[in-house]
């Protein structure tokens, strides 16, 4: 199944790299800053299209409104673009997001960082990959060394979760905290041990599916906040090397 769905991130990679750069047609979700482009609707049927052929059975979760819901175990969860807003402004940082769930649990996922063509892949049990490289987070156990990222919900502006209070809290515990505008890479980068930890509130099961048991697979940590284990659908998402996640959860419930 692995190669299925890196044959099919590649491919829509190509298309999604084609339009990059070109005029938008933007539609607006729920607000200003939450947007869709041509691009996102093209890409996510190229992909559900692929599934229904060679998956026929398998149900489908995806960002742009694509739901098949039947008696199958299978579970295909997908963000066609992750960081849409980079890539309708032109900033080579957006991603093809594909995790595949067998009831439960998350079995296998592809992030495919289109700019950098690099292919990041785990399948339960087996480690994670970019470009077929293993990957490893890293081993950093200082948070005051830790480069972190984070991102910001679509609705920061009412979202009551005290998201600018966190952020400000780790900008001064912390060397650095990025916010690059696609979760699937931050999670890669988590995964790859170039960012020690990462955190954001309010992401989509999309957004991390692939993302989170890649970070797993590297031998990272993802809970909530309080150090519960999460599913996709929880609001909070704290992961790390491990390391660093006591020191994190600690800023997060304080602040
Ligand atoms: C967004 C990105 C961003 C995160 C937002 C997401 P989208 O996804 O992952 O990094 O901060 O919360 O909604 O809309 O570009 O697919
Ligand atoms: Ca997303
Ligand atoms: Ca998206």
């Amino acid at each position: 199944m692995l190669d299925k769905i890196i044959e099919i991130s590649k491919e829509v990679g190509e298309v999604i790299k084609e339009d990059f750069g070109k005029h938008h047609l933007v539609e607006y979700k729920t607000n200003l800053s939450n947007i869709v482009t041509d691009t996102d609707k093209k890409a996510e049927k190229i992909i559900t299209g692929f599934i229904k052929k060679e998956f026929p059975s398998h149900n489908i979760l995806a960002e742009e409104g694509s739901r098949k819901e039947g008696n199958s175990d299978y579970l295909w969860v997908i963000d066609p673009i992750d960081g849409t807003t980079n890539f309708a402004h032109g900033l080579p940082i957006f991603s093809v997001s594909i995790g595949v769930m067998k009831k439960d649990e998350i079995i296998a996922g592809v992030v495919y960082d289109i700019m950098r063509n690099v292919i990041y892949s785990a399948e339960n049990g087996s480690g994670s990959f970019g470009n077929g490289r293993k990957l490893n987070v890293s081993k950093n156990d200082d948070l005051r060394k830790s480069l972190l990222v984070t991102g910001f919900p679509y609705n920061v502006a009412e979202n009551p979760d005290n998201v600018y209070e966190k952020f400000v809290a780790f900008l001064k515990s912390s060397r650095a905290v990025r916010r690059l505008g696609s979760a699937a890479i931050d999670c890669c980068f988590v995964a790859e041990g170039v960012f020690d930890g990462f955190w954001e509130v309010s992401l989509n099961p999309w957004d991390i599916c692939a993302g989170k048991l890649i970070i797993e697979e590297a031998g990272g940590k993802v809970t909530n906040f309080k150090g519960e284990q999460v599913s996709i659908f929880s609001p909070q998402f704290l992961a790390s090397n491990g390391y660093i996640h006591d020191k994190m959860m600690k800023i997060l419930l304080e602040n």
